[in-house]
């Protein structure tokens, strides 16, 4: 999944999500990773975020909400409390990962060429 990109902290970063993501997967996982993938989400959304607000990003709303959706799957994750199955664990991560990719190869591409475009990089 490696990709040449420009702007090498959001690509380190998504690198990291998808592996924190692959773990999820792993059979002796639990709730810790899932709050050890809303601690580093929140890293990084935030990070974009003040990106998008240093840069005057025309798509900031739109791309915030797309984060706040994730952001609270996470946390509905979180809040019920439950050991995860086997089952609802590849669920969970087969899920979430299908959306970070659709997000990091869309919505976050865009952002890149806006950033990159920029004078903040
Ligand atoms: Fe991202
Ligand atoms: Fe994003």
């Amino acid at each position: 999944m490696r990709k040449t990109s420009e702007l090498l902290w959001q690509d380190v970063q998504h690198q990291q999500l998808f592996e924190i993501l692959e773990l999820i997967n792993h059979a002796d996982s639990g709730p810790d990773i899932v709050l050890r993938l809303q601690q580093y989400t929140e890293t990084h959304f935030t990070l974009e975020e003040r990106y998008m607000e240093a840069v005057a990003y025309p798509g900031m709303d739109t791309h915030k909400r797309a984060h706040d959706v994730f952001r609270d799957e996470i946390a509905t994750l979180l809040e019920s409390g439950e050991e995860i199955d086997d089952c609802s664990r590849q669920v969970i991560s087969t899920y979430l990962t299908e959306w970070l990719k659709r997000h990091v190869f869309g919505t976050d591409k865009e952002l890149e060429a806006f950033i990159l475009a920029s004078a903040v990089k």
